[in-house]
């Protein structure tokens, strides 16, 4: 696949401080084909992440580690207010029922995998990313969480459901009109099998891209029968238990493409920004949410939250941080990804940022935050 100009290899004078890498990037490397040992209880977890702009990002103490099948690292113990008495996000969820479930999907360990592995769940985990405010951080996170579950040996599926096709970019996929996108799987009934392709920069990763032509499947959904259920009924048709993870990206609204991913997922993930106005439209998604849940998709829960854009230099990133963590409890990763230059970056050389400079902040918190997942509802 095509690059731009500095072929991936970022230029280190350009870092700021706290995203000097730490020179070791063997973690981004594809685990070695039939790896060879389980991954249970080796290693430790790596310390300090619970809030990532206050550690040492981008040092060899976070790299490489080996995690353990005992779940992900506690939560730090909350201070200050209890759960739910948090004044910004309550008035974010005015009138919307939020559900406090845990994820609790059981994994495996997978014998005979490469230590570097992560444990991969027992059955497919279809994980929508919503949040129809734009520029929070879906599409980034789609990507960058897909390409870390990947390279520690999950077979990972990123759906591309926005029309601009950010994450097809992002993965190293074509997406021009005559490319077979999602558009024809929703609109033509063209089978999901005849889309994917595989993510050139990845073992193990796939992409169903995404062309501008989606941007008219809005309305032509309209008409459509079972219109809201599209999506599901591709993903129905197809093997997708040869995968561990199908990832959904959503575009920023919460119309039919949208409302797709919601019925075409069991579980949903929400990227939250670190600013004051990232909360807004908060409560109106979750009320969707349990619109969805009662009528189309039962199965439905919110699953995680991500902390992304996180800058540690603002008290509002702390407090959004806070009070977020305060509302919604254990679902929101311990794991908040940082603002970096380096994450902006990588899409316009066609890269996720674990690629592209595996030992920046943006990467090694992807990483930490992937690892959560995987290791998110160990049932021992
Ligand atoms: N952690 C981050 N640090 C710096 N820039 C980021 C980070 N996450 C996302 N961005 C940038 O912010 C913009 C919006 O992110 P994106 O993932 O496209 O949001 P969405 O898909 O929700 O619209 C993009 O330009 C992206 O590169
Ligand atoms: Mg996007």
């Amino acid at each position: 696949m095509s690059t731009g100009p500095g072929l991936g290899r970022p230029d280190r004078a350009a870092e700021t401080p706290d995203e000097q890498p730490s020179g070791r990037d063997e973690n981004a490397q594809p685990p070695s084909a039939g790896g060879t040992q389980g991954s249970a209880g080796q290693g430790t977890m790596p310390s300090g992440h619970a809030m990532w702009g206050n550690t040492t990002s981008g040092t060899a103490e976070n790299v490489g580690y080996v995690p353990t099948n005992t779940g992900a690292q506690p939560p730090e113990p909350r201070k200050g207010r209890k759960q739910g008495e948090s004044e910004l996000v309550r008035e974010a969820l005015k009138d919307a029922k939020v559900s406090h479930e845990t994820s609790a999907t059981g994994v495996r360990t997978v014998p005979g995998r490469g230590d570097r592995e992560w444990p991969r769940p027992d059955k497919c985990r279809v994980i929508t990313i919503a949040n129809q405010k734009g520029g929070v951080g879906k599409t980034t996170s789609s990507v960058n969480l897909a390409a870390s579950l990947a390279l520690h040996g999950a077979q990972v599926l990123v759906v591309d459901l926005d029309p601009q096709g950010n994450a097809s970019t992002a993965l190293g996929v074509e997406h021009h009109a005559e490319v077979p996108s999602i558009y024809e799987v929703l609109i033509e009934d063209m089978p999901l099998g005849d889309i994917v392709v595989p993510a050139p920069e990845i073992p193990n990763l796939y992409c169903a891209p995404a062309t501008l032509n989606l941007a008219g499947a809005e309305i032509e959904l309209v008409s459509k029968v079972a219109r809201e259920s599209r999506l599901r009924r591709a993903l129905d048709s197809y093997e997708i238990e040869k995968f561990d993870y199908v990832l959904i990206d959503c575009p920023p609204s919460l119309g039919l493409l949208t409302v797709n991913a919601l019925v075409g997922g069991d579980e949903l993930l929400i990227p939250i920004q670190c600013e004051y106005y990232a909360l807004e439209g908060l409560g109106q998604l979750i009320r969707t949410v349990d619109l969805v849940k009662a009528h189309l998709n039962p199965k439905l829960k919110v699953s995680t939250i991500l902390l992304t854009m996180y800058d540690a230099r603002t008290r509002l990133a702390a407090q959004v941080a806070e009070d977020v963590r305060s509302h919604f409890g254990d679902v929101v990763l311990n794991t908040v990804i940082p603002r970096s230059v380096r994450v902006s970056e990588a899409p316009s050389y066609g890269q996720s940022v674990i690629t592209y400079d595996p030992g920046s902040s943006g990467a090694l918190a992807y990483r930490e935050a992937a690892s959560e997942m995987a290791h998110g509802g160990t049932v021992q």
